[in-house]
């Protein structure tokens, strides 16, 4: 990437008016050249299509990005044990990882959830169909609350096997883990409540366990234990790990994708006619909609060697944020990229879900579930119309979604 002079840019995504629409704005930074510094963000920034795509596969980047912490940690005169646990955990997670470790781990869980993901429709329908029956009868609901959130998290609670009278726990824990891997702003001590939500995660999940150690089975959790990768399984404190990443990783995107195309639905009568009509399907739908509001706007990296991706300026350790939610919106890439068009075929041409050895392990389970729950909602028989018109988001840069969605329904 040669570019003659980079510009070093200031800006405040978080501002009211970009946490509303930060599309304008990522507009701006896509014209401003493939890369540039960003005072904020305290690292550079592609926004481009074609950059961002290359850059999520390049093996000059490195996704271990708690690493840099955790070594700057060991080095320090002090010790701060309760932020090195904090870094260890979270480094344990295989999507902050590099091959081999990530490849080891991401194999066998590539493997083991392939077949239950399969099988999600026929699990959540009778938690979405709950769901929106008690919508009916009280004539609305806060669609995240009341709807999005509990099924992505129910969704994942049915893939692993965990009760679902525990989601609110889960529910609680991510949130606090959130405010740190998001980078959520205005959240005081996130280190210390981040640190509180991953132990009181992590020991859940080791007494589950320890609970379904030696019973066998046909589950993720026994899978997890069982299966093996060149001929080796898993550590007891890989399979936490992953678990507790997939139950971190499985419910907040999938609510805010809800969400968001529910919104965007809303807000586009034509474009919501033509879903309720069946001139498309629920699931090419959904494509569009994850294209034109993406639940993650943006992932994380660390240059791996001075001079990355061919950029001089570029030094060992320096993050690099790679925009996804701007790359889907490129005009170089898509034609009316700020249109929201149901019947275009985006399936393979957004990066909504990344791309390359990260790719998201969870899209063939969101691709299930999000379209259903839009399908359900907008159903020819049931009128949805949104309760309030100033809408608050949440105030995080990586993740987009709503605070609270209230609608009138009328069944
Ligand atoms: C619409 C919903 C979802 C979106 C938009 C989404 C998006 C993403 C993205 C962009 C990445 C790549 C991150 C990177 O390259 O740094 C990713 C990774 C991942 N996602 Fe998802 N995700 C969704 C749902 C899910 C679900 C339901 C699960 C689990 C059941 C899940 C599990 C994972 C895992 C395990 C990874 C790490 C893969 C790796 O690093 O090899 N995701 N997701």
């Amino acid at each position: 990437m040669s570019e003659a002079t980079i510009a070093h840019l200031d800006y405040d995504l978080l501002d009211p008016g970009n946490r509303r629409d930060p599309y304008p704005l990522y507009a701006e930074l896509r014209d401003a050249g493939p890369i540039h510094w960003s005072e904020s963000l305290g690292g550079w920034v592609l926004s481009r299509y074609d950059e961002v795509h290359s850059a999520l596969d390049h093996p000059e980047l490195s996704a271990a990005r708690f690493t840099p912490y955790l070594e700057s940690l060991r080095r320090a005169p002090s010790v701060d044990r309760d932020s090195e646990m904090l870094y260890e955990g979270l480094n344990a997670w295989f999507t902050f990882a590099d091959p081999p470790y990530h490849t080891r781990l991401r194999s066998i869980t590539r493997r083991v959830l392939s077949r239950p993901m399969k099988a999600i429709g026929t699990r959540v329908e009778p938690l979405l169909d709950s769901l929106l029956a008690e919508a009916d009868e009280r004539g609305g609901a806060d669609l995240l609350d009341e709807l999005a959130r509990p099924l992505s998290v129910g969704a994942i609670a049915e893939l692993l096997d965990v009760p679902l009278a525990d989601r609110a726990l889960f529910l609680q824990w991510s949130e606090l883990l959130t405010a740190l891997i998001a980078g959520a702003v205005d959240v005081p001590s996130r280190r210390e409540r981040a640190l509180e939500g991953l132990r009181e995660l992590n020991s859940y999940i080791h007494a589950l366990v320890a609970e379904r150690r030696g019973r066998g089975g046909e589950d993720v959790v026994a899978g997890l234990l069982s299966e093996r990768h060149e001929g080796e399984p898993l550590s007891t404190d890989e399979v936490v790990a992953t678990i507790a990443m997939l139950l971190f990783a499985g419910h907040g995107s999938t609510t805010n994708a809800i969400g968001n195309g529910a919104l965007a639905l809303l807000r586009n009568e034509t474009q919501r006619r033509a879903l309720i009509d069946g001139e498309v399907t629920a699931e090419d739908a959904f494509e569009e909609l994850l294209r034109y509001d993406s639940p993650v706007q943006v992932t994380v990296r660390n240059a791996a060697c001075d001079g990355a991706l061919g950029c001089g300026e570029i030094s060992a350790g320096d993050r690099v944020f790679l925009f996804v939610a701007s790359a889907n919106r490129d005009g170089r890439r898509v034609e009316r990229p700020d249109e929201l068009d149901l019947a275009r075929s985006v399936r393979g041409r957004h990066i909504t879900f990344g791309y390359g050895i990260h790719f998201c392990l969870g899209a063939p389970m969101a691709r299930i579930v999000a379209p259903m729950a839009l399908d359900r909602l907008f159903a020819r028989a049931r009128s949805v119309a949104l309760a309030e018109t100033e809408l608050e988001w949440q105030a995080t840069v990586g993740f987009r979604g709503l605070e609270r969605l209230p609608v009138d329904v009328a069944a």
